[in-house]
């Protein structure tokens, strides 16, 4: 479903991600580990489309398309969804019309999405202005979920949320993907989705079941394999021996 190949970006001038390569199937989940300041909000920002990250080489390919060169609006439309880790405050933009927006099917039901969040009184305020950490994660969820994407991009879900809005997004993430089925029953669903759910703490994989782990490092990908292994490796010994390991074999 995506390929990522030889991905380079700098931002600013400077050097971020280098030479990153990862492939997605249909239906697959990701999780995405690493440090402060490795570079993980960058590869999601340059999927997305961001302007200020720069692709110097290397290319992003979505269902069989190169999108390396498309708008943010033109990959929404293609089927990517990102969940920011901080989204801005819009002041003067109600939270309704960006949900609406966002709602390709225009027979969403805006009310009815929002009850799910517990934010039906935050339609008519601006975007973010004011919100605690876990409205702006419900606030997110809630876009995605009138966008309804076939690809999720998920920048720290859990960060700043407490463990009540936690176990709400969780599960409300897990029924997007449903990342309670197994893979084969997730591909057979009518139309899978995947996705790529970075986590600093792992916390969200309480409620949310990844397929595949991957560290990220200095802007570099190292080692993939099962999450739960991987998280209990980086609790056991820091991300310092994964920066360490990835000296040694590069
Ligand atoms: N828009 C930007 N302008 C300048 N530097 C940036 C920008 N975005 C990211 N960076 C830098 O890129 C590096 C990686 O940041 P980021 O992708 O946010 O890491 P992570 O999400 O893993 O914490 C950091 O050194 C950060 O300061
Ligand atoms: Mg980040």
């Amino acid at each position: 479903m995506l390929q990522i190949e030889n991905l380079s970006v700098s931002v600013d001038g400077k050097d971020i991600l280098n030479s990153i390569n990862l492939e997605i199937k249909e239906g697959e989940i990701h999780a995405l580990f690493g440090p402060n300041g490795s570079g993980k909000t960058s590869l999601l920002m340059t999927m997305m489309g961001f302007p200020d990250y720069r692709v110097t080489e290397g290319r992003i390919i979505f269902r069989g398309k190169d999108i390396t060169s498309m708008t943010i609006d033109e990959r929404a439309k293609l089927g990517l969804g990102y969940m920011f880790q901080r989204p801005p405050t819009i002041t003067g933009v109600k939270t309704r019309q960006l949900v609406e927006l966002c709602a390709q099917d225009k027979t969403a039901n805006v009310e009815e999405l929002a009850k799910q969040l517990n934010l039906q009184s935050f339609l008519d305020r601006d975007i973010n202005r004011g919100f605690s950490g876990g409205e702006i994660k419900r606030a997110e969820l809630l876009q995605l979920l009138a966008q309804n994407p076939n690809f999720l991009l998920l920048d720290e879900p859990e960060s700043g949320v407490d463990l009540e809005n936690l176990a709400l997004i969780g599960r409300l993430i897990n029924d997007l993907l449903r990342s309670d089925l197994n893979f084969k029953n997730r591909r057979a669903q009518p139309s899978p989705k995947a996705g790529l759910i970075i986590t600093h703490t792992g916390y969200i994989l309480d409620y949310v079941s990844a397929d595949i782990g991957h560290v990220m490092c200095n802007g570099r990908l190292g080692c993939s394999g099962t999450p739960s292994v991987i998280l209990a490796n980086i609790r056991k010994m820091g991300y310092e021996e994964c920066i360490a390991c990835l000296l040694r074999s590069s």
